[in-house]
């Protein structure tokens, strides 16, 4: 293998995705990969490992990093000490990013580094690609849909196979498509930290999680599924954000019945369906795998590959610090 290096910090359901995703790529070589747990049972030899982050961080040989480890605090950690010495990382850890996110995007501005983290929002959906080309062009006027796969899944099978909660909420475990903390699905706070990430490239709008009404699946019993049957439709946690009446933008994170006429209602399993609203253009959707090993190693791949190719999002909707804020957030004091 010749061209460039990876190192890859994190061995879980995404690093093994993007490792296997990587295998048909001659262009890049993986330098290291940096883990935590020594005892683990690994599937490649290992001297494929390292366990010294620095070990990485410091190798000049390397090209460029793909951070893909769970503790959202040491993931930020790697992800600043990247940025701050000009290189280029991508990410998929949407909680660490949507929690830091001016503070990444100035770091990317003072030390002229590159982060990208499409793998973030809606594993395999290109989404964050598909807001910015709306750049330059008509506003958007809501983004909204299912953005969390093992929600989706548990819905899913509770609905179509009758499974009860704790069976669907195994099978997504078992699957690789809940996080290492599987409330962060079922409570509607993963939903919630794409839906914020969304909404900065979408809207330019940095949204606290306080602003936003969140309720997760967490509650939904046997008898409400009967009941969504009955009524010919289909609970779906879903996420949005509008510009409502008022010029203010509105998000919420919600469990919600749709029905047939709706396109949500056919996205199932760990799938993720995201529909954009733009005033002339009219609406899109975008439907694809959410979650899982590889629809993610396949965008932390897309990721790299346009890193590589020397793509950076332009941010054009964020206010710069000393622009008045165009948008305000509905439930944001005047
Ligand atoms: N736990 C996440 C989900 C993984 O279920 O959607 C992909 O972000």
């Amino acid at each position: 293998k010749s061209g460039k290096r990876i190192g890859i910090f994190g061995f879980g359901c995404v690093g093994q995705g993007l490792h296997d995703v990587l295998q048909e790529n001659p262009h890049l070589e993986v330098a290291k990969i940096c883990v935590k747990d020594r005892e683990k049972l690994r599937t490649l030899p290992t001297d494929a490992f390292t366990y010294d982050p620095q070990e990485l961080l410091q190798d000049t040989s390397i090209d460029l990093f793909a951070e893909l480890i769970s503790d959202p605090k040491e993931a930020l950690l790697i992800v600043r000490q990247a940025l701050e010495a000009g290189k280029t990382i991508v990410s998929a850890n949407k909680k660490m990013i949507s929690e830091n996110l001016p503070e990444l995007v100035a770091l990317q501005e003072e030390f002229c580094g590159t982060l990208l983290y499409e793998a973030a929002v809606c594993g395999s959906i290109p989404i964050l690609r598909t807001l910015e080309a709306y750049y330059g062009t008509e506003p958007l006027q809501e983004v909204s849909g299912i953005l969390n796969g093992s929600s989706n899944y548990i819905l899913t099978k509770l609905d179509a196979e009758g499974l009860s909660y704790e069976q669907a909420l195994a099978e997504a475990q078992a699957l690789g498509f809940a996080e290492a903390d599987p409330t962060l699905d079922v409570g509607g706070y993963d939903a919630l930290h794409k839906i914020s990430l969304i909404a900065a490239h979408a809207f330019g709008a940095l949204v606290k999680p306080e602003q936003v009404l969140r309720a997760g699946i967490q509650h939904i019993s046997k008898k409400d599924i009967n009941l969504a049957q009955v009524l010919g439709g289909r609970f779906r946690l879903v996420a949005s954000a509008k510009i409502n009446a008022h010029n203010r933008l509105e998000l919420q994170v919600l469990p919600t019945l749709v029905f047939p006429d709706s396109e949500l209602y056919y996205v199932e399993a760990e799938f993720n369906g995201v529909a954009l609203h733009a005033k002339y253009a009219g609406s899109q959707f975008l439907k694809g795998r959410g979650a899982g090993s590889h629809p993610t190693g396949s965008a932390v791949w897309a990721d790299v590959s346009a890193a590589l190719a020397g793509y950076k999002y332009s941010y054009a909707k964020l206010p710069k610090e000393e622009e008045p804020v165009q948008l305000k957030i509905e439930g944001e004091d005047e």
